[in-house]
């Protein structure tokens, strides 16, 4: 089968021309079997079927970490929201669950977020029985309010579950914070605050934060605002996250996540976020207001927020891979729509601009990795070198830049009907473009096709990893200090890499390496 062809090239380590090349995938129709749609993830998380966009209520509990999800079921486009619901133990895997949360008279629900309440502070766990609740804060989204046009549409809901997920119960009180008259008024991200033992609620509202606090999930009281006039404000702000962060040597910061539902870095939807401090009530930036800083340069990773309670520390982020303002409704898949980002690990590392947040993928993806080659040694020069690669891959690409005379270097995705991303180092510029117009399916949106690029700086190795799934690639550049996620629709799977230099030459360390991975959705395989 496909798999087997390309994996066979790939031990051989065979050199393809692009015009030797065949289809890895029949093109135009979905391959029989479980998730084998054409364009379908294989180590990304999608919905069996029907529509799915931001990641909600991710928390980690007695061994697995939730991924809940906006989800409708019952369509391939956004509709009545639901909270669609997976589970793992190891960020790679996951197993479906039932849907969590369904709409009701209050409303859609909306974005929100999963606390442990380990003190029982909400009164949700029976006294006495040991168990602990999980807590849901979401949005209600009322669209009666709406067609009605009344600006009180939104208010923040609760539920619980004593049974580690499985089972919701919606609080008779809701909803627990009422609307005084924001249209936009959403997507509350909790967490506990132990100086002050509260609970602490980022908010988006309009174009700026509200952050509120509670003893116990159920009063909430308004604590500050923030964001009025720092950042960028291309459009409404949404899916806020507010943690602290360290560095290796230990400084820490708090850090706000403040995703944008257009005017962002790549022109639509993206996600800003700040540097500063946060002394339970009150968070202030530690940059000048109208610095903005992007936590993503590509596209295609919006509504990203962290686990509550990830193990050892870790601060992990899933993000949503499309973009909504721009055409997540029209991509070209056919059972479902869309797909999460692969998880990131994020830390704090400090650098000549000042603390700045830094992501890698998350190292349990090292258990999908089936072979791996190392491609190092290699000088690329303006002949170019190809070789045939895995549609399921990690590149691990050092560039030894002491050593580079190029002005421009590089690799293109390819596949052989000549369908390519061209991913390029402009050494001069000091920037990386990913260029996808030429990927395939490019024509269900006139934004999709533009080019996107992320500012870089050099050291002696430039250190770029990419992560290429069937319909996506996320690239990881200067070791964190960048990250690029973008989709893409080819008509037949991408096979071949051709590295190409321009204007002088670039070596690849012996570290660089291919990495092939392995699908996790695939049973048959
Ligand atoms: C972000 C968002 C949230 C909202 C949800 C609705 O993508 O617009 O602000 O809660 O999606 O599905």
């Amino acid at each position: 089968m496909m798999q087997n062809r390309v994996i066979t090239l790939f031990l051989a380590g065979v050199f393809l021309a692009a015009a030797g090349c065949t289809a890895t995938r029949p093109s135009g129709q979905g391959a029989a079997g479980y998730y084998r749609e054409q364009h379908r993830p294989q180590y990304h998380f999608t919905p069996e079927s029907g529509w799915m966009n931001d990641p909600n209520g991710l928390v980690y509990y007695k061994g697995e970490y939730h991924l809940f999800y906006q989800h409708y079921p019952a369509s391939t486009v956004w509709g009545p929201m639901h909270w669609g619901h997976a589970v793992s133990t190891d960020l790679v895997h996951w197993e479906h669950l039932p849907i969590a949360l369904y709409p009701d008279s209050l409303g859609y629900i909306f974005s929100g977020s999963v606390v442990i309440d380990e003190n029982n502070t909400s009164g949700f766990a029976p006294p006495g029985s040991g168990e602990k609740a999980l807590v849901a804060v979401f949005t209600y989204h009322n669209m009666e309010y709406e067609r009605a046009g009344r600006r009180d549409r939104e208010s923040q809901g609760i539920a619980y579950s004593l049974d580690r997920g499985r089972t919701w119960t919606k609080y008779a009180g809701n909803p627990v914070l009422p609307n005084k008259g924001d249209v936009d008024f959403r997507d509350p991200k909790v967490s506990w605050h132990e100086p002050s033992k509260r609970w602490i609620m980022p908010l988006a509202v309009g174009d700026y934060l509200e952050i509120f606090v509670s003893p116990d999930l159920k009063k909430w009281e308004y604590a500050s605002t923030f964001g009025k006039n720092e950042g960028a404000h291309g459009g409404v702000w949404e899916c806020p996250d507010l943690f602290p962060l360290r560095t290796l040597e230990g400084a820490e910061k708090w850090i706000l996540i403040q995703n944008m539902g257009r005017g962002a870095v790549n022109g639509g939807s993206g996600t800003q976020y700040f540097v500063g401090s946060f002394d339970g009530r009150t968070f202030k930036n530690d940059n000048p207001p109208e610095k903005v800083l992007w936590l993503d340069y590509g596209a295609d990773n919006y509504a990203g927020v962290t686990y509550f309670n990830a193990p050892d520390n870790r601060r992990i982020l899933i993000g949503w891979m499309s973009n909504w303002f721009d055409y997540a409704q029209s991509t070209p898949t056919s059972t479902w729509r869309s797909s999460m980002t692969i998880p990131r690990d994020l830390w704090l590392q400090y650098t000549p601009e000042g603390y700045r947040v830094f992501q890698k993928p998350t190292p349990e993806l090292a258990s999908l990795v089936k072979n791996s080659r190392r491609i190092g040694g290699k000088t690329i020069g303006e002949t170019g070198w190809k070789m045939g690669v895995p549609v399921l891959h990690e590149l691990d690409l050092h560039f030894d830049m002491k050593t580079c005379s190029a002005t421009a270097y590089g690799y293109k995705l390819k596949n052989s009907r000549g369908e390519q991303v061209v991913i390029t180092v402009d050494v001069r510029q000091k920037t990386v473009t990913i260029d996808r117009s030429g990927s395939g399916k490019t024509s269900f949106s006139a934004e999709f096709p533009k080019k996107h690029s992320a500012p870089v700086s050099f050291t002696d190795v430039f250190r770029m990893r990419a992560y290429a799934d069937a319909s996506s690639l996320e690239v990881f550049l200067a070791d964190g200090a960048a990250c690029m996620s973008e989709t893409f629709f080819p008509n037949e799977d991408f096979s071949e890499i051709e590295f190409f230099a321009e204007g002088g030459s670039v070596s690849l360390t012996p570290m660089s390496s291919v990495n092939e991975l392995k699908s996790v959705w695939n049973k048959q395989k």
